[in-house]
């Protein structure tokens, strides 16, 4: 069995989450790890399932994952698949569901791929790695959300065992079909 692991990422976070879920999976599963925008040449008839994994920038996912979904839809929605999504919006739990993460949310209405799983990761905040516009803006985003608002700090929101139990139940996707 083979799977493919896709990531679009600005700041490595949903890279880690993608390369520590493949981690996670190596006894039972062979997982390629790959880059959305570096997917355009990829085959899916060499994997029997995919996950998908993208995070959010000033309110949107990375054009690549619309780009790969309309291209992939129909090949997409035949195979076990599964969407991650990861923002700084689901640091608070209420935030962290499908339904309830309003960027998942409306990507799941509006897709033509519809996964058979679906997550919400909470992402990482770096301020100092930032460009001064986007530390000004975030720390004015945190500020407004009751947020961390130090801009020395680097804080970690991503719960990892509840990517723990994701790994698994993705694992075990073929099964469910
Ligand atoms: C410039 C910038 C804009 C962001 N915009 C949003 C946003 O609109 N909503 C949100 O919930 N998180 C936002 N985030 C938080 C990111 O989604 C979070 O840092 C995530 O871990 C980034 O994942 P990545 O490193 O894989 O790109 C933003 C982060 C940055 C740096």
């Amino acid at each position: 069995m083979k799977a493919l692991i896709l990531y679009s990422s600005r700041d490595g976070q949903t890279r880690s989450i993608a390369s520590y879920i493949a981690n996670k999976l190596q006894d039972t599963l062979r997982c390629d790890v790959i880059d959305l925008q570096q997917a355009d040449d990829v085959d899916l008839n060499q994997y029997q399932q995919v996950l998908i994994g993208a995070s959010i920038r000033y309110g949107h996912f990375h054009p690549a994952l619309a780009k790969f979904v309309k291209q992939h839809a129909e090949q997409l929605n035949q195979m076990p698949s599964a969407f991650f999504s990861v923002n700084l919006t689901a640091r608070k739990a209420e935030k962290r569901s499908p339904q309830t993460n309003a960027y998942t949310r409306k990507f799941l209405l509006s897709s033509p791929w519809q996964p058979k799983q679906c997550v919400v990761f909470a992402g990482a905040l770096r301020y100092p790695r930032y460009r001064w516009f986007d530390r000004v803006m975030i720390q004015l985003i945190m500020r407004m959300t009751g947020g961390e608002t130090d801009t020395s700090k680097e804080v970690e929101y991503t719960d990892w065992q509840m990517v723990d139990r994701f790994a698994q139940e993705f694992g075990q996707i073929q099964y469910e079909k």
